[in-house]
């Protein structure tokens, strides 16, 4: 597959295939992940993945959690506490989107809260990966990691997978140390969705839109 296709294919995927993904597959996307750029090659990342039984009893446990109100302390602020017009604008746009496709109204805060609980089984996707940061390097490691994490997206593309990153479980730093067992000096930032696309899936018919050239690029000469 060409660069250019895997980028233009790639969207956020929330609904799969009951189908496996071999491991040697999944070994293969991480590989080519890690071949992105990071400041002096220090690749700030870990990357640790649920197959199987250990992604259903994960899963099990986040689910029961959730239903019981028992979120864990987020070690990070996922949303910035001031929304700027310019971020509420695009987040309802990117919301509402999605429930529009997926028939649930504006105001049914339980199709919503429903929808957000998919996050916890990863859309029904059978392999779950966590994306850690090591905080030794600050903000900065966080781009250095978002290099490898869409480097990882599109590789998976090219192997007819689909992903959706998932900063849902950022509000269980603890649940999954318990399960992955993530170093001191790491960060959970965010959950990745990886299987294969279920392309009749509502969710999977909604696609995000992007600003004009103009409004976020200028060239000077
Ligand atoms: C770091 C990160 C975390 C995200 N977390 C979630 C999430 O928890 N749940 C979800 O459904 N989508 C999540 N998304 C997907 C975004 O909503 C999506 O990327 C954005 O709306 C653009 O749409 P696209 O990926 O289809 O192009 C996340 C995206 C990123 C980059």
């Amino acid at each position: 597959m060409e660069v250019v296709d895997a980028i233009k294919n790639r969207y956020s995927v929330r609904g799969f295939l009951n189908k496996e993904v071999e491991k040697d597959t999944v070994k293969k996307i991480i590989e080519l992940a890690k071949m992105a750029p990071s400041g002096v090659n220090c690749q700030p990342w870990k990357i640790y993945v649920v197959m199987g039984d250990a992604r259903d009893s994960l899963v099990a446990e986040a689910l029961s959690k959730v239903d019981a109100g028992k979120m864990d302390k987020e070690e990070y602020a996922v949303y910035p506490s001031e929304r700027p017009d310019w971020y509420k604008a695009r987040q309802r746009a990117a919301g509402f989107g999605l429930y529009k496709a997926l028939g649930i109204e504006r105001d049914d805060m339980a199709g919503r809260l429903e929808q957000g609980r998919k996050n916890y089984e990863f859309f029904g996707a059978p392999v779950g990966i966590f994306i850690t940061v090591n905080k030794a390097l600050g903000s900065n490691g966080w781009g250095y990691v978002g290099h490898m994490v869409q480097t990882l997206c599109l590789a998976a593309v090219n192997e007819g997978l689909g992903t959706c990153l998932q900063e849902a479980w950022a509000g269980f730093p603890q649940l999954v140390r318990k399960h992955v067992d993530y170093g001191d000096d790491e960060i959970l930032w965010c959950g990745i969705a990886l299987g294969y696309p279920d392309e009749k899936h509502r969710a999977n018919s909604f696609r995000t839109d992007r600003e004009d050239f103009d409004n976020y690029a200028k060239i000077i000469e």
